[in-house]
């Protein structure tokens, strides 16, 4: 039914070549910043529905909408009658009529991939419980601003393993090629159908339990908060992930011209020491701004202008 239809729900959906035209676009909409005067999405309205709180994607994506000649309208789901149980199924229908383009963050997946079934528009993976492409484009972006192009290149993540944004960094590693070690607590790991798709696509990704030998040597290192949205248990994953904070003395192991990268919001004492965030090998500002970037190129494509 949505065959032809562009959803951006998660990168293993992707060719690698579309998402290195996807790279190459926002790298070079990059060099032309703020409003296009072309106006590329004119008359096109993005609907952004939030079940969870956000700063970064609510922002980035309206700024990317409204620089491309676009207009944007921003819903809670808790104010909508989805709070009531419309069904998500319902909701897709009815906006498809309203807007061009879904962007949607939500708990759980299955809303996604509900709204993206039903929807005669394409759908936006916003961050769910599952996966964050939208963030993993723009870090890819940052990286290569940095150190070149991403396949040569060996990436370490430290911390939750089994979270939203490590899964949509194991996609990313299969789809443009380059060495991921996960490094997280046995408790915390990538989900088992996860490592097996990546060993079974060929990618190089391993998941190891000792942060040092994950860290040493790499090119750039990765961490996210220990807690996402609605987890709970924070003693026990505080106490699991106290030794894959990134601090000084692991970020030395790392290669000398290593950059550090954070999705942000950042818990400076956690999983990151206010040094290694604040310091000269972090580029989480340039991160956060690459969500503008990335996020142009991903409403272009799915709104095929
Ligand atoms: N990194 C990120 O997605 O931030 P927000 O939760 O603020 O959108
Ligand atoms: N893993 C984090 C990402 C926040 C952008 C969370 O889901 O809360």
């Amino acid at each position: 039914m949505s065959g032809a239809i562009r959803h951006f729900l998660d990168l293993d959906r992707f060719e690698p070549q579309a998402l290195r035209s996807l790279i190459d676009a926002a790298r070079d909409g990059k060099q032309h910043p703020g409003f296009r005067p072309d106006r590329p999405l004119a008359g096109k309205m993005l609907a952004m529905i939030f079940e969870k709180p956000s700063t970064r994607t609510r922002v980035s994506f309206e700024v990317a909408m409204r620089q491309l000649g676009g207009e944007v309208v921003t819903l809670n789901a808790a104010d909508m009658q989805l709070g009531r149980g419309e069904t998500v199924a319902d909701t897709a229908r009815v906006l498809s009529r309203y807007v061009d383009a879904i962007m949607l963050r939500t708990n759980s997946a299955d809303t996604l991939h509900s709204m993206a079934d039903n929807a005669t528009i394409p759908v936006i993976n916003g961050l769910t419980d599952r996966s964050h492409p939208c963030q993993v484009m723009a870090d890819v972006l940052t990286v290569e601003e940095n150190k070149g192009p991403i396949a040569s290149r060996r990436i370490a993540w430290c911390g939750d393993g089994s979270n939203n944004l490590a899964a949509s960094w194991i996609h990313a590693a299969v789809r443009f090629g380059f060495d991921l070690t996960v490094a997280c607590p046995d408790g915390l790991r990538p989900r088992p159908g996860l490592t097996d798709w990546a060993s079974a696509e060929g990618g190089r990704v391993r998941v190891d339990t000792d942060p040092e030998r994950a860290v040493a040597g790499a090119d750039c290192v990765v961490t996210d908060t220990w807690i996402s949205m609605n987890q709970e248990d924070a003693r026990n994953r505080h106490n699991l992930l106290r030794p894959y904070q990134v601090d000084e003395r692991l970020m030395a192991l790392a290669a000398t011209d290593a950059v550090f990268l954070h999705c942000l919001p950042a818990h400076r004492g956690q999983e990151v020491s206010a040094g290694i965030i604040d310091g000269s090998q972090s580029v989480v500002w340039d991160e956060a701004e690459n969500r503008v970037h990335a996020q142009k190129a991903i409403l272009l494509w799915s709104l095929g202008a």
